[in-house]
């Protein structure tokens, strides 16, 4: 008989969202009527910037044609785009990323989940807690953790850095071995982002110690705050310990469309073994290349017009942020996040454990948001909103919370 990876039988339920879909899928049925608000799963609602749909639509024509029509992508990935993003994403930033170093993905999720392949499985994993559940899932699934626990809400073998209100929702530096260490700033979900002297301390530390941080930065472009870094590749010596995920969901809308990167540099070696080597021979086995019309898509994000209407898009996010969170505040909660990233971490009221609050808001107000123990046991307490409905949602969910 066929024997199968036993670590998936380590992973608790179903993943986070799923499980809420159901829940909210269950009480929709009950409760035909209610016009339910989704401020659950950080998917975006506005469409495509014009900018970006026009060059689909050149890429499509392309595509029709036999001059112009393109096979299989480089596995990492086209030219144009990887250029436009090493000068505009980095090297205006000043930070020293050549278009060699970036690899072109369909998106930060996939990214996030296979770049542990690179590691030995005996490396230790430090994750922030709470946290986005991909970075811990897949290295369950890899074997890199032992048993959960249902009482904690931990694995045992893991490095949890718990972010609390105590601590600014800043992690502090474990205080034993940790080798893969998974930062995401701007924070999802908490919503807070670090300052450029706490990411530098985090490069420090893991030169010192021989670590490797994970920097999921895909919510970059919600930075409002100057001394906020954009790129960990900002920091001193963070070529030589960091790689960076990045994605155009959040930034641009390709939830749907699909398309990320990562940034893996020359000098993150290990020995004689070469990280990025590695990540470039990995692609080509296991990767055939982001679609054409997407990067076409992409490239456009970087175009003047592009930017401008992105730009747009997440201000309106931003500014609904902003009405959530102030509106949350006024209202008497204790609410974090929202300036940086379109995330709101409100503390749930009367000490009602989150997933209370989650069944409590969704029956009396129609709301649907997300318990904030889904993503790690420091988590509860508190429960996390998002900024990427209409602002007319958005104000109705204010609403109908400050009625409750
Ligand atoms: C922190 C973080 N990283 C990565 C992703 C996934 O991004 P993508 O849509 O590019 O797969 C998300 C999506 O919610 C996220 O919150």
């Amino acid at each position: 008989m066929f024997k199968v990876n036993e670590n998936f039988a380590k992973l608790p339920g179903s993943y986070l969202f799923a499980g809420i879909a159901k829940k909210v899928a269950a009480f929709q049925e009950a409760h035909p009527e209610t016009e339910i608000i989704r401020l659950g799963i950080g998917d975006v609602t506005q469409p495509l910037a014009p900018a970006i749909i026009e060059a689909m639509h050149q890429a499509v024509d392309e595509m029709g044609k036999a001059e112009t029509f393109r096979g299989y992508a480089p596995e990492q990935g086209y030219e144009f785009l990887r250029d436009v993003i090493a000068r505009e994403d980095f090297q205006s930033r000043g930070c020293d990323i050549s278009a060699d170093e970036i690899f072109i993905s369909d998106g930060a999720k996939c990214d996030a989940g296979n770049i542990q392949e690179l590691f030995s499985p005996d490396s230790v994993v430090a994750v922030c807690d709470p946290v986005y559940p991909v970075y811990l899932d897949s290295n369950v699934m890899a074997g890199r953790t032992g048993l959960y626990h249902e009482e904690t809400g931990k694995f045992d073998g893991v490095v949890y850095m718990p972010c609390t209100e105590a601590n600014g929702f800043l992690p502090e530096f474990p205080k034993e071995r940790a080798d893969l260490i998974y930062l995401c700033f701007p924070n999802n979900p908490t919503g807070e982002a670090i300052k450029k002297a706490d990411l530098q301390a985090w490069v420090d530390y893991a030169n010192r110690n021989g670590s490797v941080i994970i920097y999921d930065a895909a919510y970059e472009a919600y930075i409002t705050e100057e001394g906020v870094p954009h790129s960990i590749y900002e920091c001193r010596g963070a070529k030589t310990c960091a790689i960076e995920l990045r994605s155009f969901s959040k930034k641009a809308g390709f939830t749907g469309t699909r398309l990320g990167f990562s940034v893996i540099p020359k000098e993150l070696v290990c020995g004689s073994a070469s990280l990025n080597a590695m990540w470039s021979r990995r692609q080509g086995s296991k990767y055939n290349g982001t679609p054409y019309i997407i990067q076409r898509a992409g490239e456009a994000v970087y175009s003047p017009e592009g930017a401008k209407q992105v730009k747009e898009q997440i201000d309106r996010y931003m500014f609904n942020a902003k009405t959530i969170r102030d509106g949350l505040i006024d209202a008497g909660f204790t609410a974090y996040g929202g300036v940086n990233s379109p995330y709101i971490w409100m503390k749930t009221p009367n000490g009602m454990k989150s997933w209370e609050f989650f069944d409590y808001l969704l029956e009396k107000a129609g709301i649907v948001g997300t318990p904030g123990a889904g993503f790690g046991p420091s988590g509860e307490g508190y429960f996390r909103l998002t900024a990427f409905g209409t602002y007319e949602n958005s104000l109705k969910a204010l609403d109908r919370i400050k009625k409750l």
